[in-house]
């Protein structure tokens, strides 16, 4: 079998992997914090789609459901509900439902209900944010953008950047390690810097750049920070403060919810910009930025899916953020176990090759086997009953520079906190059977 092995090197100059040693991600932070242990055979039992017999390591892609947020959004189409404004009672509990998503990403990311602007999902939300802070922007301002991020937050920015006549910077991925290093900011950041936007995990890759120190960074010299934090959201405690994201974007499918997006910032900040709206539609911040009439049964599911992942740990107590941090902590040391398992056995495998470095990331990672196009793995793994992706998954800067889309990216695994060490095994041999 011919090999299919990606272009190895870096595209940092001077990146030292010595830096990497007293660095610890987030995820790394999650792991080893907080009480509380996972009972997967429970939580299993929560999610009516692990019946159909498929390892589901497909996770990044969209998350299975449990069954607490089917019924939260059949309950919801169960009653009437109107639209908001009203003054009856179908009026009042879309309204409800509408604070009940809110609520519930806030306690998610440690924002506030306030802050929380809902819609589709993080592509048009970002699409939008760009275009309300576009109209604050001159040519010659400048933006970063980085090489490890989903295209959905890298288009958004460098097509504003095209209308407007920005400098565009590039924030560059050690291809070796898959790391972004926060140093390199240093020579990004300008005075006229306007916005960095950067991944808090890349879905392709798993990787955690430190963004609390990019953050810093950024603000010294003025610019916003956006953070897509859309896959990193099932694995990692999320703490816009701690972060000090300027603006933080996620997506409900991704953490067992249903299709919604959302996009957390200082209500403050929300108030300093005007997005395209309606006369009649309301001036109110969060408002103001959620265009037409809400899918109010799936903010519903959204509650639901916090209140899922709040409850991961029945014996804790406390807000539903506080029994979040419990909750997360577990999810880290639980993903991080299976991870580490299927990491280090995928490693030893000759005929396979796994992008970037073994250090703290989410449970994700993506690999070519030799000989073999990803497409023709994937399918191999769907005849074996494992589900799994293939392709750049949206992270074409990543793969372009890795050098693997011209041989059709990469197949990628991402573990959840309802995948099992059994799973896990089973992956193993699957792909070992590939040989
Ligand atoms: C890291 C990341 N960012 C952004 C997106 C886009 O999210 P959405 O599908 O909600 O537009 C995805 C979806 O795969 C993602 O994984």
């Amino acid at each position: 079998m011919p090999p299919s092995c990606p272009a190895s090197g870096s595209r940092v100059p001077g990146a030292a992997r010595g830096d990497r040693r007293h660095r610890r991600t987030n995820y790394a932070r999650g792991m080893s914090s907080g009480a509380g242990r996972l009972d997967v055979a429970r939580v299993r039992g929560l999610f009516p789609g692990l019946s159909d017999g498929f390892v589901h390591a497909d996770g990044p892609g969209g998350t299975l459901v449990p069954e607490s947020v089917v019924r939260a959004v059949s309950q919801a189409m169960r009653v009437p509900i109107a639209n908001r404004g009203g003054v009856f009672p179908s009026s009042a509990r879309a309204e409800q439902l509408v604070s009940g998503a809110r609520s519930a990403v806030a306690d998610l990311v440690g924002g506030v209900p306030a802050g929380v602007v809902l819609g589709p999902n993080v592509t048009s939300l970002t699409y939008a944010v760009a275009r309300a802070l576009a109209k604050h922007w001159r040519a010659g301002d400048e933006i970063v953008v980085s090489r490890l991020d989903h295209d959905a937050n890298v288009r958004p920015w460098l097509q504003v950047a095209d209308r407007l006549g920005l400098v565009v910077r590039w924030a560059e991925v050690d291809i070796e390690t898959g790391e972004l290093p926060d140093w390199q900011y240093d020579e990004l950041l300008t005075n006229r810097t306007r916005l960095v936007a950067v991944t808090a995990a890349s879905n392709a890759i798993g990787t955690c750049p430190d963004v609390a120190a990019i953050t810093r960074r950024a603000h010294q010299v003025g610019a916003l920070v956006f953070v897509d934090a859309a896959h990193a959201a099932p694995h990692l405690l999320l703490d816009l403060e701690q972060l000090g994201a300027d603006f933080l974007a996620v997506s409900a499918y991704k953490w067992c919810g249903p299709h919604v997006g959302a996009v957390v910032a200082d209500p403050g900040l929300w108030e300093e910009l005007w997005p395209d709206k309606l006369l009649p539609a309301s001036d109110r911040v969060p408002d103001r930025f959620e265009p037409g009439t809400p899918p109010f049964e799936l903010y519903a599911g959204v509650a639901a899916a916090v209140d899922h992942f709040a409850a991961l740990c029945p014996e804790s107590t406390g807000t539903r953020r506080q029994r979040l941090v419990t909750a997360m902590a577990a999810v880290g040391r639980y993903e991080g176990e299976l991870f580490d398992r299927l990491d280090t056995a995928l490693r030893r495998m000759p005929h396979l090759h796994v992008l970037g470095e073994p250090w703290p990331r989410t449970p994700t990672l993506s690999f070519t086997v030799s000989g073999m196009r990803p497409r023709q793995v994937a399918g191999e793994l769907a005849r074996r009953g494992i589900c799994a992706w293939d392709g750049d998954f949206f992270a074409r800067e990543l793969f372009d520079a890795i050098g693997v889309n011209e041989a059709g990216g990469a197949v990628r695994l991402g573990l959840m906190h309802y995948n099992t060490a059994e799973e896990v095994e089973r992956l193993v041999e699957c792909i070992d059977d590939l040989r």
